[in-house]
């Protein structure tokens, strides 16, 4: 029997969609069939997310709020239900970085990532909960590498991911029984998207990362899409708790030329 991997009659609830990775995820859940609400800060950009979906067909509603906010995110999680019905799938990817060496960091620089990207993570999910079909509801948070290795002028990313990380497995612990999944998708660098822009810049570094990648090339934010769509549907049914690499091989290690000019040994 053919696997349903589309999602007609789904909602989708898309945290930081107004740009990038979590954009295209919502575009590409709505190609499926899905209703999709987005939410971040800025009014402007979540509209016209919103618009880049309806001009093409999709049901899309865009609200301002944000990640930080309990009680606003909790809203709009009320406003997507009444407008489109109980959520199925829930994109948690709001986040803030930039590179900085700890001691050029200010006590308020780290809670700023923490804020955004940990304790955002868990205001999105926790207040999604009420308003899930269950059984059936898929929760997908962005995560990212620094949530398992650790990198130089990356402390505040690199806690908050790793706080991430564990909340997606405490949680699939507990919702698995009411027939909740919880999972992480772990993006490698994504091209022509803010992160690479702000962590990867240099463009004589750029040559060096991907030839250190095994598939030596950056990520898409389609290939993201694609992992998101397979944990909304049927074919990831019985995935939960689980953090998943979507990176190229590059938390596999250094794949380089020169890595593998090194003559085995023996
Ligand atoms: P991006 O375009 O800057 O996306 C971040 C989104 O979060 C924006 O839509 C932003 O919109 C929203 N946002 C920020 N603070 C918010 C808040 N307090 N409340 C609500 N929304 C907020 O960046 P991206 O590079 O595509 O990254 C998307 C996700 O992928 C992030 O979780 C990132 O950590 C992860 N990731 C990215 C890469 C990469 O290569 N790009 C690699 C690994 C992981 P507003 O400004 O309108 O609020
Ligand atoms: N280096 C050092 N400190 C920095 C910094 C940098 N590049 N950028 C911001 N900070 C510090 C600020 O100085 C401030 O600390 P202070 O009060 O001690 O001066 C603290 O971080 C908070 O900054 P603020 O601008 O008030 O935070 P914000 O909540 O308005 O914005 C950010 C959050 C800083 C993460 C902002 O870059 C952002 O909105 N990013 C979203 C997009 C993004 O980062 N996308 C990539 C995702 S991977």
């Amino acid at each position: 029997m053919a696997y349903e991997l589309q999602l007609a009659g789904r909602n989708a609830f898309v945290a930081g969609g107004s740009s990038g990775i979590n954009l295209e995820i919502a575009q590409r859940l709505a190609e499926a069939g899905s209703r999709v609400t987005l939410i971040s800060r800025s009014a402007e950009k979540i509209d016209a997310a919103a618009r880049s979906i309806t001009g093409l067909g999709g049901q899309a509603l865009g609200i301002a709020a944000d990640v930080r906010d309990f009680d606003a995110v909790e809203a709009a999680f009320s406003q997507a239900k009444d407008k489109f019905g109980e959520i199925d799938i829930v994109i948690s990817g709001a986040a803030g970085n930039f590179r900085v060496p700890a001691l050029g960091m200010s006590a308020n620089a780290f809670k700023a990532v923490i804020d955004i990207d940990l304790i955002g993570t868990f205001n999105v999910l926790r207040a999604s909960f009420a308003h899930l079909r269950k059984p059936g509801a898929s929760l997908i948070s962005i995560s990212a590498p620094q949530g398992a290795h650790p990198e130089m002028f990356q402390a505040h990313a690199c806690a908050a991911k790793a706080g991430v990380n564990m909340l997606t497995k405490c949680l699939a612990m507990e919702w698995g029984p009411a027939g909740v999944r919880v999972n992480a998708i772990s993006p490698g660098p994504i091209a022509g998207t803010e992160g690479v822009a702000r962590l990867a810049a240099d463009p004589t570094l750029e040559a060096a990362w991907k030839d250190r990648l095994a598939l030596r090339r950056y990520g898409t934010k389609r290939d993201i899409a694609g992992l998101a769509l397979f944990l909304s549907t049927e074919a990831g049914g019985y995935i939960t708790g689980a953090i998943l690499n979507c990176d190229g091989g590059s938390s596999l290690g250094d794949a380089s030329a020169d890595a593998l000019s090194v003559p085995p040994r023996g």
